[in-house]
């Protein structure tokens, strides 16, 4: 059953690599621009390697504010291959992990920059997991993700059915292997959506 699970799951991560591949650093999707200022802006990101974490970063560098990292209850494994094993079940099953994060003040909060990496073309489960703890209605979404070839793939239809009274603004994706680099793209991007202003 788990051998069966995962050979879907590698089909799948196939398909979702070679069907709408990338090898740019990073890329952009349309979305709704902010026409006024952002208001109080969350930069909320899950990362299990620690790629979404820099480009997190970045935003964090560039903007300022609040940055939280979401955390399942149950870590995951710490290896690829043990990783790999568990995230096929999880989503065929639309698993909601347990989270340890929590946002007290969500309310607060006008504009969410929402990160994840893919996993099996889709955002991640912890993220899906946070986004559906809360009513985001009316608030503006910026969705970024770091992947490995396939692109944004499903994760911002993923955003949008999680959350429909969002406005989910335009995305980015990078790839894993630029992140480091990808401070200048990730500025682009945030001024393209409206978050930082130009002058
Ligand atoms: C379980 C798992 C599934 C993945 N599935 C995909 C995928 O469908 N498409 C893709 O391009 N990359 C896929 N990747 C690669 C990650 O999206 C990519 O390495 C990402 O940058 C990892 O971000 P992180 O370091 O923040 O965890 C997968 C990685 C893992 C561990």
């Amino acid at each position: 059953m788990r051998k069966k699970s995962f050979l879907s799951f590698l089909i799948m991560l196939l398909f979702a690599v070679t069907s709408c591949s990338s090898d740019e650093p990073t890329t952009t999707e349309p979305g709704s621009n902010l026409s006024g200022d952002a208001g109080k802006t969350l930069i909320v990101y899950f990362s299990w390697g620690g790629n979404t974490k820099t480009v997190a970063n970045h935003i964090h560098n560039l903007i300022g504010g609040d940055i939280v990292e979401v955390e399942t209850v149950i870590p995951y494994p710490d290896t690829y291959e043990e990783v790999t094993q568990i995230a096929p079940g999880e989503l065929a099953s639309d698993y909601r992990p347990e989270l340890k994060t929590k946002v007290d003040n969500m309310d607060e909060y006008d504009t969410l920059i929402v990160g994840t990496p893919i996993w099996g073309g889709h955002l991640t489960l912890a993220m899906k997991s946070f986004l559906a703890s809360y009513n985001l209605s009316g608030k503006a979404i910026a969705p970024f993700c770091t992947h490995g070839g396939s692109g944004t793939a499903q994760s911002v239809n993923d955003i949008r059915s999680v959350c429909p009274n969002s406005i989910i603004l335009g995305s980015l994706a990078v790839y894993g292997s630029q992140v480091e680099n990808s401070r200048a793209d990730v500025e682009r991007w945030l001024k393209q959506i409206g978050i930082i202003k130009n002058n």
